[in-house]
């Protein structure tokens, strides 16, 4: 049989989304230490990019959830010296429960999956985010409520972190308004997946205009580096600033995925201020994937 995988948002129905997010809230709020539903399973992590938030949420997660996880670089194991992916998919799973994999191209993840005998989870790629919008988004529910129906600014890149929010605007029925400079705007496809939910404007402070929460992300993503010069320049009037935050409505919340760069794409005082939910965002990786983890591996 089939496992079932998480390397997209578009894996997750409406209901199972909003599933995920009742069942975070109900696990962060009511810790059981007794409750350890992937007992003896473990999870291996490879990662071939950096990251803080990802590794602990999902590291600490297993071990709540009375499993262990295991942090594999490329650089460490065969993956760096040219083991076929499908082989490495192969051998992986036949040892471990599940696999979360943070790679660099997108398609590294969906051949894992299509070769893997166990869950595989997508950790980001250079396309998409999606389990930093299950917590985003669980975010969201428990300060404002369900999101269907609300409109979400996303200004900056169109990134990663900008095709998820478009795929959970497709999933939890929001509008999204996206701000980009030009070239850097989203993935045709994966915009034309959402319909006639995406909008897109010339300046940030359109897009903000009447929105319930404002997004953006780091102007050079992991691998970007060496464009930083040049992104600099292409997105100066892409910041979330307290003129953005003001056209947006009174009691929209401000998010980041994090980590940020204050005073490029986000002032200081907005990601600092009052409407700014980025850490509940970050605490809220460890709820919502160790919900997911349950979803995928656990009553095996
Ligand atoms: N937001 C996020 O994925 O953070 P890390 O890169 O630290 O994992
Ligand atoms: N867009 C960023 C997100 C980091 C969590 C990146 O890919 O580097």
């Amino acid at each position: 049989m089939n496992p079932r995988h998480f390397i997209s948002l578009l894996d997750l129905t409406g209901e199972e989304f909003r599933y995920l997010i009742s069942r975070a809230i109900e696990l962060k709020n009511n810790r059981d230490p007794d409750y350890q539903p992937l007992k003896g399973q473990v999870l291996a992590m490879i990662f071939e990019k950096s990251s803080t938030r990802t590794r602990i949420s999902f590291e600490a997660g297993m071990t709540h959830f009375g499993g262990s996880a295991l942090f594999l670089s490329p650089r460490d194991t065969q993956l760096g010296r040219g083991e076929p992916l499908q082989d490495s998919a192969k051998v992986i799973s036949r040892m471990v429960d599940g696999i979360m994999l943070r790679t660099n191209k997108h398609e590294t993840v969906t051949t894992f999956a299509q070769h893997s005998h166990v869950p595989v989870i997508n950790g980001l790629t250079d396309q998409q985010h999606p389990c930093q919008l299950l917590a985003d988004m669980q975010t969201y529910f428990e300060h404002r409520g369900d999101i269907k129906g609300k409109t979400v600014a996303w200004i900056g890149d169109g990134n990663n972190m900008c095709h998820s929010y478009i795929h959970a605007a497709s999933v939890l029925d929001f509008k999204l308004h996206i701000a980009c400079p030009s070239g850097y705007q989203p993935v045709k496809a994966i915009v034309e997946s959402a319909g006639d939910r995406i909008r897109f404007f010339d300046t940030a402070l359109e897009a903000a205009k009447n929105s319930d929460l404002c997004v953006t992300d780091v102007w050079a993503s992991m691998g970007q580096e060496e464009e930083l010069k040049q992104r600099e320049h292409a997105f100066k009037d892409y910041q979330v600033n307290t003129a953005v935050m003001k056209a947006a409505n009174d009691r929209a919340l401000f998010m980041h995925c994090l980590p940020a760069h204050r005073g490029e794409e986000v002032s200081a005082n907005v990601i600092d201020g009052p409407q700014s939910v980025i850490f509940d965002e970050a605490e809220n990786r460890l709820h919502v994937q160790k919900a997911l983890l349950e979803f995928l591996m656990g009553k095996k």
